[in-house]
């Protein structure tokens, strides 16, 4: 391998895991707004396996309508600065940083600089790599979205996964008594992760939970609209994350226009939301791990070789929090 070259992970078709190659590739050079990152660690994200599979259809639009305009995959990274292009006057060369990108699982990978902030000393390259959109998504949900307040009560579907284990602990962090529903075998993870109680969606319905909430953060299971409102409070707020199995044209997103639709006509706020990736989402996430407020839910850490079985473990829910590859 050429000292101009480096390993990725990429596919160049739609299909499941074993459409997942490694390559040999030329090494990018920085084009205007971007930086080169040495990656020291890439976050495994449920996107990755949306743009693996092409599902839901209505993504392709934006991804490629054939096949993927990008091959290489992964989507959160941390590493550290070795080229920048031009007009990039705030970063340096050597600089630690962490945020998204579009090409993470690679030795080295292109940024938006405008996607990326300092890394804060005492807070490691596996841990940053899970902070860009797990986390990120997981303080929009909660903080700008949700507005949870100390002393309300919070229900997280889908607690255990990259972006739950987050929002359960930004959640906690604020002083908010969280209900996380998961599956059984995971429930003691969310507890340990700062949920006050953690029921197993399999035996306890949400209409079943004997409460109301304040704040419904719904990352997974497409329960329907009523159903949640119903587990809502007169006017508590239903913020809209995401969920598998809502239907491989749309994804579920008949319930996000449900929610637009008839937000303005009821008391509660039904909600949902697009993650932005930012610096200023990166440097908000920065300030609560550096502060000890969340802490790195990791599963297990792989090299780029090992990304395919990665993503099958993703798929068949056997993560707990999140996969970080190291290149
Ligand atoms: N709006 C946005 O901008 C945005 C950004 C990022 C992600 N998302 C979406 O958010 C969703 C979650 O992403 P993620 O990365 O957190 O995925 P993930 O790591 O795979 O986690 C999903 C979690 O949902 C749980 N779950 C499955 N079925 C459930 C049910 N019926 N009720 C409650 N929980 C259930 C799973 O728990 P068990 O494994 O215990 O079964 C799993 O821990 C995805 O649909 C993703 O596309 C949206």
């Amino acid at each position: 391998m050429s000292s101009a070259s480096m390993r990725a992970v990429t596919r160049h078709e739609y299909g499941g895991v074993a459409a997942i190659r490694m390559e040999t590739l030329p090494r990018p050079a920085p084009g205007p707004g971007q930086v080169l990152v040495r990656v020291r660690a890439a976050g495994l994200d449920r996107a990755v396996l949306h743009l693996l599979t092409g599902t839901p259809y209505v993504a392709r639009a934006a991804f490629g309508v054939r096949r993927p305009q990008q091959p290489i995959m992964g989507g959160e990274l941390a590493g550290e600065v070795v080229a920048l292009g031009p007009e990039v006057n705030d970063f340096a060369i050597g600089q630690r940083v962490f945020g998204t990108c579009r090409t993470a699982f690679a030795e080295y990978a292109l940024a938006r600089a405008d996607q990326l902030a300092a890394t804060p000393a005492g807070v490691s390259d596996e841990f940053a790599a899970t902070l860009g959109i797990s986390g990120g998504t997981a303080h929009q949900a909660v903080c700008r979205h949700g507005q949870v307040q100390a002393g309300q009560q919070v229900l997280i579907l889908g607690a255990s996964g990259g972006v739950g284990s987050f929002a359960v602990q930004i959640a906690a962090h604020l002083g908010a008594t969280v209900t996380g529903v998961c599956s059984q075998a995971k429930t003691e993870f969310v507890t340990g992760l700062g949920a006050q109680r953690a029921v197993d969606y399999r035996r306890v319905e949400v209409a079943e939970l004997g409460q109301r909430f304040d704040v419904i953060i719904d990352i997974a299971g497409n329960r329907p609209l009523a159903t949640l409102r119903r587990a809502l409070t007169p006017k508590g707020t239903l913020v809209i994350v995401g969920g598998e199995e809502g239907g491989r044209w749309l994804g579920g997103l008949h319930r996000n226009l449900g929610a637009s639709l008839l937000n303005p006509f009821v008391r509660q706020r039904l909600l949902w939301f697009v993650a932005q990736e930012s610096r200023q989402a990166c440097e908000q996430l920065a300030k609560l791990a550096a502060g000890g407020a969340i802490r790195p839910a990791i599963d297990h850490t792989v090299g780029l070789a090992d990304v395919a079985p990665a993503v099958a473990a993703m798929e068949q829910g056997r993560l707990r929090g999140k996969v970080v590859v190291i290149p």
